[in-house]
């Protein structure tokens, strides 16, 4: 599938990837995980780009998990390094091209190094709005989830909110995952059928796409295919088949005002 034939209009606001199969990649050849990795890393630099290019407003990627640390050291080791390389060689690019840097998960877990390099770029392209690239480091949904209920449980204790108003809506203000909108596209790569703690709540309605492609050798092109199969299905949200042809047309007949507020979200929604 070439970039031309996608679909402008109906491009997925939010592509989340999963990063799987360096390890495997490598093995392959007989060469060390580690190099399977750093082959990793140039894969994240072409899809940065094509979901740049494309026009895609936020690409979050799962680059090491909360549960990654307990990886043998020289690997963790190798994975900082090669998050600070990546971010100090394409600190230059992503200025450039309007992108909005930010990272996810429990960052006090990160080695100064990286979070020198880091926290300057998040800082210096906080107002890029062409696309926000969100890195998952030392990140697991489940934390994430128990650290806006603890936010939660916090103001309740101190009588500042009644347990009573707390909703999705609420819990999900304070999820950091979520504030550039709900992943509407899901990438697996390396061929496994899990979500193995990535974004447990945004994942709530993502179209979900598994390749057995191994990630160093994901190509833009990868990205184009996931995308044009994210665009050849219908996004229901729980309602039948039939309430989506009827709100898609109301959309298009410009007459959602006429629909009641939760509904005008799902129509919103229904692309
Ligand atoms: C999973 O492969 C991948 C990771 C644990 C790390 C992902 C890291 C990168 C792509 C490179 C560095 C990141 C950036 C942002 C520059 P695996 O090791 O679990 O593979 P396996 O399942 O084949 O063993």
């Amino acid at each position: 599938m070439s970039e031309t034939l996608i679909e402008a209009k109906n491009l997925p606001r939010h592509v989340a990837i999963i990063m799987d199969g360096n390890g495997r990649w490598a093995e392959q050849r007989a060469l060390a995980r580690t190099e399977g990795h750093r082959r990793g890393s140039d894969a994240v630099r072409r899809v940065v780009r094509a979901a740049r290019r494309l026009g895609v407003e936020a690409l979050t990627l799962f680059a090491f998990s909360e549960q990654n640390w307990a990886r043998p050291r020289i690997e963790v080791q190798l994975l900082m390094s090669l998050l600070r390389e990546f971010l100090v060689s394409e600190r230059g690019e992503i200025l450039d091209n309007g992108i909005r840097l930010r990272a996810i998960g429990d960052l006090a877990r990160l080695p100064p190094e990286v979070r020198m390099v880091l926290d300057p770029l998040a800082n210096d392209s906080a107002e890029n709005g062409d696309m926000t690239l969100t890195l998952a480091l030392s990140y697991g949904g489940r934390e994430e989830i128990a650290d806006a209920a603890r936010d939660l449980a916090r103001a309740v204790a101190a009588g500042q909110l009644d347990p009573e108003a707390i909703t999705p809506e609420l819990l999900q203000s304070r999820i950091a995952s979520v504030a550039v909108g709900e992943p509407d596209l899901l990438i697996r790569t390396g061929g496994e059928l899990r979500i193995s703690n990535f974004l447990l709540w945004g994942a709530a309605y993502s179209e979900l796409h598994f390749t057995k492609k191994l990630w160093p050798d994901f190509e833009a092109e990868d990205l184009y295919q996931a995308i044009g199969a994210y665009q050849s299905r219908e996004r229901r949200f729980g309602l039948t088949g039939a309430q989506v042809k009827v709100l898609r047309s109301a959309q298009n007949d410009n007459e959602s005002s006429m629909a009641p507020r939760a509904v005008q979200g799902l129509v919103q929604g229904v692309r």
